[in-house]
């Protein structure tokens, strides 16, 4: 059988139980009978340190908002047990739906088994929960796609490559340096893979030299993707490998908060203007990034928007609502040690200087003013 009638079935017998468990009471799924303001969406956000996540937080609960729906919404301040135990009050308080993402993609089995025999169903949001049976519903961008889309902004930026994927007019050899997220985090590994399976024919060939010769994820993370520790990090890697008068050329950097903090440790070793310092990746396009990228000191960020992806949380949430299947668009790609996980995944859009009034200005995202300071009004 294949896995996507496997799912379907899965969720078949969910719609089946959820509704033969209608109406008794907290935590029961739900049942199409019930109006929206009976309902209470539990949303686990993981910290307020990144304005990400605080967008998608505010987004996920405006819209729900929006349709009548009562909204639980909570941060972990990036603390395991904080995030368990917020997850536990929700099912407790008779969350219909909860809509999580993860600190540490492990670590809430215990929490998704509640909500299982509580018949709420669970949508990861942005970042897979791992190693449980219990997770209905994945909404997220392609992560693979996210780490390609890094690396070929780091080959764009030494101009070993042109946008549009030809070959540039630069020949190298450049020194680079490579970062990744938290260890803990789904992602993380998906957008190395994504960048090191794009880098490594450049690497292979000697066109680029990770002169420190940390290549492994296990070498290069930064746990819980903190701006400090890679800015630690990166003065190691400085006095480590670079004490010699060689400079860095590139930097892979998974998240635009690690590359502020590489950057700062560029900067205070003697890397200063624009011309000086390397070029630089990131994702998210966080407001102090993207002034950075305005102002030439940060090369690129790769924009997911979170407003997309906020909508599409809500729709799978409104479907278990109404007990039917949520639309995915992804049967395959996110096994999560215990099953393949139905996903609904966005795409994504790198964002050099060039593209930040199109992409982030012409769409709302951010206003030339916020751009120009480099803070949002929210
Ligand atoms: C998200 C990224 C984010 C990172 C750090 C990942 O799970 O997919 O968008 O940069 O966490 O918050």
């Amino acid at each position: 059988m294949s896995r996507r009638i496997l799912a379907a079935l899965g969720s078949a017998a969910l719609a089946l139980s959820m509704a033969a468990c209608s109406g008794d009471g907290a935590g029961s799924g739900n049942t199409s009978d019930e109006k929206p303001s009976d309902l209470t969406i539990g949303v686990s956000m993981p910290t307020q340190t990144s304005e990400r996540w605080i967008a998608d937080g505010n987004s996920v609960k405006e819209k729900l908002e929006a349709k009548g729906y009562k909204v639980d919404l909570q941060y972990a301040g990036d603390d395991i047990p904080t995030q368990s135990q917020q997850v536990d009050q929700m099912i407790t308080r008779g969350a219909n739906v909860l809509i999580i993402a993860a600190i540490d993609g492990t670590a809430l089995s215990g929490q998704l088994q509640a909500a299982a025999d509580a018949k709420i169903p669970v949508i990861a949001y942005d970042r897979l929960i791992r190693d449980s049976p219990n997770v209905d519903f994945y909404v997220s961008f392609d992560n693979y796609k996210v780490g390609v889309a890094q690396a070929s902004a780091l080959l764009v930026g030494l101009g070993l490559q042109t946008k549009d994927g030809g070959k540039g007019e630069a020949t190298g050899p450049f020194n680079i340096e490579l970062f990744a997220g938290s260890l803990d985090d789904n992602n993380a590994h998906f957008f190395f893979n994504g960048a090191m399976d794009t880098l490594k024919p450049f690497i292979d060939a000697g066109t680029l030299k990770v002169k420190s010769g940390q290549t492994k994820i296990e070498q290069v993370a930064i746990l819980r993707w903190q701006q400090e520790a890679a800015q630690k990090r990166m003065e190691d890697l400085l006095t480590s490998s670079y004490n010699d008068n060689s400079k860095v050329d590139g930097v892979l950097s998974p998240y635009d908060g690690i590359s502020r903090g590489i950057i700062t440790a560029l900067q205070n070793a003697g890397y200063r203007g624009a011309d000086e310092i390397p070029v630089v990746t990131g994702q998210d396009a966080e407001i102090a990034s993207v002034k950075l990228i305005n102002d030439g000191i940060q090369s690129s960020t790769i924009f997911k928007d979170t407003r997309l992806l906020a909508e599409q949380a809500v729709v799978a949430g409104e479907a278990f609502l109404q007990e039917k299947t949520p639309e995915a668009n992804d049967s395959e790609t996110y096994n999560n040690g215990v099953k393949v996980v139905p996903s609904y995944l966005l795409p994504v859009e790198t964002v050099f200087k060039d593209e930040i009034q199109k992409v982030l200005i012409d769409s709302g995202y951010f206003t030339a003013e916020e751009v120009a300071s480099g803070q949002s009004r929210n």
